[in-house]
């Protein structure tokens, strides 16, 4: 069987993308074969695209760090031939090919099989952003944080992760207060269900160590300086969860949230979630994703011909929203 691929090699210092025409045994180890629907550029498929990165631990490499589509091929038990499935993280796109291809071949340990109610499509726009924001979400959950713990702030809402985790909270009962630096994007926050917005610097300065005692629990993808102040105004015996860095990889604060407060920071990791609770989550998302929205997310549909031309704008953040790719165009 040959199919198109998107494939990366490098030369040297440079790494350079083009379709190709391969074979199905230029595909690496794996009990499951998948006819990719869908894939979408995440900014860490731009990533492996630039020279001298680390992340790419493999070339040539097919990048697509998840994709959907339907088993063809499957060698263990509990994944048949014909089901729709989605695979994210782990090393795929990375050190194992990954999705921008018409086929491809992963471990049976990655693979989630899609809840009856979400298509191949939606999968990939809910996508690693959705995911995140329901593991934050879930990670709150297993502290014990519950609607009656209080409003829950998320911060760099009008992204990815923190407008599907508005959505989320909202849809599970809770009180939502959305930071945003975007003033345009305020209406469409309160639209999927904050009851508040407000600025990215959502405490008044009063130098003192601790904070007003404002938030039951915080979602924060921004980290730096906004994780540190949502440390110090989250409520006694709240919790942050924390997944971003675009505002920042450093966190500059003090132990007094965490032994005055009690104050837990919990930690939300994607690429290495265990597979059990990853398939868990997806069936939790399927109920709680405000499935309406989907498109409001996507900014366009490509097949891999234009791939270079899109990585290349995501990495100069040209982009709003989810760019889809179907293999078969
Ligand atoms: N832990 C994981 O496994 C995991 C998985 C996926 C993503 N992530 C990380 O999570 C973060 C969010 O991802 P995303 O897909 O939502 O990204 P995104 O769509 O680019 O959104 C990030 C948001 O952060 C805010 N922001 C940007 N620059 C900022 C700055 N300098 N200071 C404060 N806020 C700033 C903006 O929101 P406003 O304009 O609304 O303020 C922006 O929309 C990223 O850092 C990403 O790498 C982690």
């Amino acid at each position: 069987m040959r199919f198109p691929a998107y494939v990366l090699t490098k030369q040297g210092d440079s790494i350079t993308g083009s379709v190709d025409e391969l074979d199905e045994s230029a595909l690496r180890p794996g009990e499951v074969l998948i006819r990719v629907e869908w894939s979408v550029i995440n900014f860490k498929d731009a990533m492996v695209t630039v020279p001298g990165n680390r992340v790419a631990r493999a070339f040539p490499l097919i990048p697509g760090v998840e994709l959907t589509g339907t088993i063809v091929e499957s060698g263990q038990a509990g994944l048949s031939t014909g089901q729709r499935v989605l695979v994210q993280g782990y090393d795929l796109g990375v050190a194992h090919h990954g999705g921008f291809a018409g086929y491809a071949r992963v471990p049976a340990e990655w693979v989630v099989p899609l809840p009856e109610t979400l298509s191949t499509r939606l999968g990939v726009v809910i996508g690693i952003a959705g995911f995140t924001a329901v593991l934050s979400l879930h990670q709150l959950v297993r502290h014990g944080i519950t609607p009656d713990s209080g409003p829950v702030l998320v911060t760099g809402a009008s992204g990815g992760v923190g407008s599907t985790t508005v959505a989320l909270l909202a849809h599970k009962g809770f009180e939502v207060v959305a930071s945003s630096g975007k003033t345009a994007e305020h209406g469409y926050l309160e639209s999927l269900g904050a009851q508040r917005v407000v600025g990215r610097q959502f405490t008044a300065p009063d130098g003192r160590t601790l904070g007003p005692q404002l938030w039951g629990a915080v979602v924060d993808c921004v980290g730096g300086a906004t994780l540190a102040e949502a440390l110090r105004t989250v409520r006694y015996g709240g919790a942050v969860a924390a997944s971003g860095l675009t505002g920042g990889n450093e966190l500059a604060t003090t132990v007094y949230p965490f032994i005055v407060r009690g104050v837990a920071l919990l930690g939300v990791d994607t690429v290495a979630t265990p597979i059990d609770e990853r398939r868990a989550l997806w069936w939790d998302m399927a109920e709680a994703f405000p499935v309406g929205r989907a498109d409001d997310m996507v900014s366009e549909e490509i097949g891999l011909g234009g791939l270079t031309e899109a990585l290349g704008r995501v990495l100069r953040a040209e982009v709003r929203g989810r760019i889809l790719i179907d293999p078969s165009r």
